[in-house]
């Protein structure tokens, strides 16, 4: 059984709980793996101008045969376009890249708090979602005093947060604080890059409920009410990782992932996190 449940944004818009994230494919994997992804039932696919391969994700779409409206349509701004007239551009230039003429969901890729321009472009994504280039617009990685700021100074909301989030990184007052303001969370690197799979927790619940490992942690992400954008190039793995639906983690189960937050961040730290 696959497609997955959504959830309602902020702004009206929604999102399924499971896409399809990108990184680090290049243009032609991401083409395959996205055109994949699209046939076995996924709706939402993830990129960013950062990983390089816009256009294969493009390419990936039109291959599927699905029409363009029946996509969901993630990317993100890279720190080298902050700014209100560079993100204009830059949001033309993956537009462009991609082969399509608007994005569903705009993310601001990281706040870069040391550029300081992240409100500026902010006010550009405010443009962007009036003249209809983009439906929904957000941020990634961002903290809450980040996104107070934002609010403060343009008194508009992200739609979502897209941030680190797997079991052994469980963000459990950033989700709160979120959850509270009415923002939408996505989790990327929801498998904590696969390296969480092997945890004798997450086998024994695995074979508790006849399931793969990756199927436990997902169906972890969709119970605390997250969408999980999880990465695979492998059509077996793409295909397990949006069925998720046969099967529910109890109590029990919920409190034995807990056991494994080791408050343990495979990425960057978004207050000192830095690229162009
Ligand atoms: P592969 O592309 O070979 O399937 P994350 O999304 O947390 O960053 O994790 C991605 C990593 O997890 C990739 O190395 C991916 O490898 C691996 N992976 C993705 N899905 C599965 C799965 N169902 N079972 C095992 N490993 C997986």
């Amino acid at each position: 059984m696959t497609g997955s449940p959504e959830l309602r944004l902020n702004d009206g818009g929604s999102l399924p709980q499971i896409g399809f994230g990108t990184w680090p494919l290049d243009d032609d994997q991401a083409a395959r793996a996205v055109a994949e992804a699209l046939r076995v039932g996924y709706r939402l696919v993830d990129t960013a101008a950062r990983y390089e391969n816009e256009a294969g994700v493009g390419r990936g779409i039109r291959a599927s045969g699905l029409s363009r409206s029946e996509v969901i349509l993630t990317t993100k701004i890279r720190g080298a376009d902050h700014g209100y007239d560079s993100a204009l551009r830059a949001c033309e230039a993956s537009l462009e890249r991609l082969g399509t003429d608007y994005l569903d969901l705009y993310l601001i890729h990281w706040p870069l708090p040391a550029k300081d321009l992240y409100v500026e472009t902010w006010r550009a994504f405010i443009r962007l979602k009036e003249e209809g280039r983009v439906r929904s617009i957000g941020v990634s990685n961002f903290q809450p005093t980040h996104i107070d700021r934002l609010v403060r100074e343009t008194g508009v909301l992200p739609a979502v947060n897209q941030v680190e989030i797997h079991p052994d990184f469980s963000q459990p007052d950033l989700r709160r604080w979120l959850a509270a303001k009415g923002v939408v969370v996505e989790s990327w690197s929801p498998l904590g890059r696969g390296e969480l799979l092997d945890h004798s927790v997450i086998r024994r619940l695995a074979g508790k409920h006849g399931r793969a490992a990756a199927q436990v942690v997902l169906r972890w992400h969709l119970q605390l009410g997250l969408v999980a954008i999880p990465k695979s190039q492998n059509p077996e793995r793409i295909r397990q990782n949006i069925d998720l639906l046969g099967f529910q983690l109890d109590e029990d189960d919920l409190a034995a992932m807990a056991t494994l937050d080791g408050d343990h961040r495979l990425g960057g730290d978004p207050d000192t996190f830095y690229e162009d």
